[in-house]
């Protein structure tokens, strides 16, 4: 035997010990893979989170400094972040919420952390770049980290029991400032002041120079007004729960074309409480 056989037997042998351990390893790692959580989507949303995510948020959800908090951290999923971002809702939902609408206004969190840039919104509904699909994808991927925080079992906060559509119902005083939270953390801000999916809240940004807290009484004043409303504050209050009562129709892009409904989730109804609601009224109604 030369020595180039020798060489040539030992790397090798050395080559298959290697590819056998690695397909061991691999099928351990993906039967692992298949139990946990939703594996196909958690996949997918893997793959998603590696490139749109990894740079603020770190490859293991760790978080960056400047750039991103962590996800892959307990408080994320035991209630904690719920509670401190005022979020009536499922941990789940909070996730998907986020992703979908961003965080267009930085929160008072993330400020103190001193994050350079916000959350972008990602979710196509909210004039984002991802399908829902993908926005579920992502979501299913970050619950799966909770799973080793929970030993199986998703969190969940107390549920909501929704204000409804009925706007004659009587609401408890409202908080402008809670008001101002909620409409970054229910994803309002991402349509109607980050970016022209709904009608502008701020004066400056609307073409007559009015304020929605300033416009509410004036639609009731519309000739074309067909809603139930009768005061700037139901108006509001209709606007939320019910938004095809009255269609706001200076921009055709309001509307779904293929099912003439508003662009604007129908859903507020059950998302929001009544405190929220009228916390959400109380803000609007700041915004002359
Ligand atoms: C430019 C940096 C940046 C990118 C890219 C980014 N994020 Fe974020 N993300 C942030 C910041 C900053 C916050 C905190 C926002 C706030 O509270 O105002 C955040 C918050 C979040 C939160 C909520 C965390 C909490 O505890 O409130 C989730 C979930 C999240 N991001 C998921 C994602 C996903 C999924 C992607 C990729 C599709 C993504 N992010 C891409 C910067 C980023
Ligand atoms: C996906 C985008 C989107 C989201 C999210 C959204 N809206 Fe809207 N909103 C719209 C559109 C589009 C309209 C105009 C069509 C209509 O009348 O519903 C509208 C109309 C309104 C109006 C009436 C505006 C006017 O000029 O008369 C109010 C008030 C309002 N939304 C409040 C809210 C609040 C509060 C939230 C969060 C709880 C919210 N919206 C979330 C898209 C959105």
């Amino acid at each position: 035997m030369t020595w180039r056989v020798i060489v040539g037997t030992i790397s090798f042998v050395i080559t298959m010990i290697m590819l056998g351990f690695v397909a061991v390893t691999e099928q351990d790692r993906m039967a692992n893979f298949s139990v946990a959580y939703e594996a196909r989507t958690v996949e997918t949303g893997g793959a998603l989170f590696e490139s749109n995510c990894a740079t603020c948020h770190g490859l293991d959800g760790a978080g960056v400094p400047a750039k991103g908090p962590a996800l892959n951290t307990p408080e994320l999923f035991n209630g904690a972040r719920l509670t401190e971002a005022n979020f009536a809702g499922t941990v789940d939902n909070f996730i998907r919420l986020t992703i979908a609408g961003g965080r267009p206004r930085m929160s008072e969190w993330a400020r103190a952390q001193s994050f350079i840039d916000p959350m972008p919104t990602w979710g196509e509904t909210y004039g984002g770049p991802m399908r829902n699909d993908q926005v579920d994808a992502l979501t299913n991927y970050i619950m799966n980290w909770g799973l080793a925080y929970q030993g199986g079992a998703q969190p969940t906060a107390e549920p909501v029991v929704g204000v409804g559509t009925d706007i004659t119902v009587e609401l408890p005083p409202g908080d402008a400032a809670s008001g101002e939270a909620l409409a970054t953390s229910q994803g309002c801000t991402a349509c109607h002041v980050l970016s022209a999916t709904g009608p502008a809240w701020l004066a400056a940004s609307d073409p007559n120079d009015q304020g929605i807290g300033t416009r509410a009484a004036l639609r009731l004043e519309q000739p074309d007004y067909q809603g139930a409303a009768t005061t700037p504050e139901q108006y509001l209050f209709e606007s939320i729960v019910a938004p095809n009562a009255y269609l706001v129709t200076d921009n055709p892009a309001y509307i779904n074309a293929a099912t003439g409904q508003s662009i604007m989730p129908a859903t507020y109804g059950a998302l929001l409480d009544p405190q929220m609601t009228s916390d959400l009224i109380a803000y609007l109604m700041t915004l002359k």
